[in-house]
């Protein structure tokens, strides 16, 4: 799907809003892991105020990645999510499942948070780096081949540097995914991805293709086929 400026904060939005509609048609609750980076902020700011009917109460939300870094760090997943979203909706902060990126066991932390989540996400929402990656999932990482693990630290080529992220199965298992992208910065990498040879050990993003991309019209500008 491609659309432009507000439209695209408002597709990507609508996309997530029906989706838990979507979920909770069928399940009593609606798991939602939430992508960071900058690029959902206006989404997530949008979904806030002005999709009123989201029952907030019913939702579990966690997330792809995080930096680790503490919660109130600015380069923080959870602090743009808290900022833009979760304090300006109804959900309780016991329904919030935020990745501990503050803590100094990097593999305590992942486990942690491996227990806590979900088997199948309901909803899965994934940006998409200049480099291919999606999470924190980078290009040529060893992470790329974890088939077990479900929650790891990882490294990022650009600072904050410690990641921790969800792995390639938990993508596979989420019941809807999204991909969101925005801008000329991404357009080659969002061209290769849809369009060019498999191989998600070069191009993570590869590995939500099945899912529903969301782009703006910059960061679709090189696709032969625009999709609808
Ligand atoms: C992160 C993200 C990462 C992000 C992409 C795109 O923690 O950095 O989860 O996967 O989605 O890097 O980031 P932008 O939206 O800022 O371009």
């Amino acid at each position: 799907m491609v659309r432009d400026g507000a439209a695209f904060v408002e597709a990507a939005a609508a996309w997530l809003a029906d989706a838990i509609a979507a979920v909770l048609a069928e399940r009593a609750r609606c798991s939602v892991a939430l992508a960071g980076g900058n690029t959902p902020r206006a989404i997530y700011e949008h979904l806030a105020d002005r999709y009123v009917n989201v029952p907030w109460a019913l939702l579990d939300i966690y997330f792809g990645d995080e930096r680790r870094v503490p919660p109130d760090d600015p380069a923080s997943n959870y602090r743009m999510a808290y900022e833009s979203l979760l304090s300006r909706v109804p959900i309780e902060p016991t329904h919030v499942h935020r990745m501990p990126g503050e803590r100094e066991d990097a593999l305590a932390a992942a486990r942690e948070y491996e227990s806590d989540l979900p088997e199948s996400l309901d909803i899965l929402f994934l940006g998409l780096g200049a480099d291919g990656h999606t999470a924190s999932l980078f290009p040529g990482a060893p992470e790329l081949r974890e088939r077990e693990r479900r929650v790891v630290p990882s490294t990022s080529p650009v600072p904050p540097t410690g990641r921790l992220t969800i792995t390639a199965p938990v993508i596979a298992a989420a019941r809807r995914v999204a991909l969101i992208a925005a801008g000329a910065s991404k357009s080659s990498v969002a061209a290769r991805a849809l369009e060019g040879s498999f191989d998600p050990y070069r191009l993570p993003a590869q590995f939500a293709l099945r899912g529903s991309w969301i782009l703006d019209g910059e960061a679709a500008s090189l696709l032969r086929v625009v999709p609808a």
